[in-house]
């Protein structure tokens, strides 16, 4: 049975925090701060308007945030500067064990997706900038069906896009809320808890397996 792998991108693939460095010229010591809350801030602007069904994309999420983020924490970014923070989120960077990883797991025959609230032209230039869109065989948003994660209807759309069964269909992510819902959507999913620090949240939907690195991937879900 051919498995086929939807990997989530901001957090799984690619890490959003790459954003901090760029931040430390407006926000200083709460560089770190500002970008978890910028983050924080983002997916659940995302989960509003998929709950208002009053749908704007995953950049306006982003920018809005981060209009947001500055007024709570008193930081002053003039609009250009806004502008380039917002670029730079187009080419953020992957997560270390990344570049490794794919190529074995094409190579071991699994299908693999990036799978995202964000829209296709950003997702493009993410995985183009970490030289690793030749690994997938295509991308699928969130977009084409004007909704995010967790709303089950992406999760199906997945499935559609792909042409996978839920049985045989995973996804990866960094995010415990999107492992809940691909889960409470039938499929399997994999949690990827690099720092071993994470909390996955205590509900009785749980990851189908959990890693440290993509690198365990392939064992992890042939034992299961
Ligand atoms: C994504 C968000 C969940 O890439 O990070 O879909």
């Amino acid at each position: 049975m051919t498995i086929t792998l939807g990997f989530d991108v901001y957090g799984t693939l690619i890490d959003t925090a790459g954003v901090t460095e760029a931040l430390h010229e407006f926000a200083g010591d709460r560089a770190v701060a500002f970008s978890t809350m910028w983050r924080d801030k983002q997916l659940e602007y995302s989960f509003r308007r998929g709950l208002m069904q009053n749908y704007q994309h995953f950049g306006i999420c982003t920018k809005n945030a981060l209009d947001y983020t500055c007024s709570m924490l008193g930081v002053e970014i003039a609009e250009k500067d806004k502008e380039k923070l917002l670029a730079g989120y187009r080419v953020l960077p992957p997560f270390p064990d990344v570049k490794s990883s794919l190529p074995a797991l094409k190579n071991n025959h699994f299908r693999l997706f990036a799978f995202s609230n964000g829209r296709p032209d950003d997702l493009a230039s993410l995985l183009e900038n970490s030289g690793i869109s030749s690994y997938f065989e295509d991308v699928i948003s969130t977009d084409e069906i004007k909704s995010f994660k967790p709303n089950p209807a992406v999760y199906a759309h997945f499935l559609r896009r792909s042409g996978a069964k839920a049985h045989a269909a995973w996804l990866i992510s960094g995010n415990p809320f999107d492992v809940i819902g691909a889960v409470s959507a039938g499929m399997s999913g994999a949690w990827v808890n690099r720092t071993g620090k994470g909390i996955f949240d205590p509900w009785e939907l749980r990851p189908t397996a959990t890693i440290r690195s993509l690198s365990e991937l392939a064992d992890a879900i042939l034992s299961t």
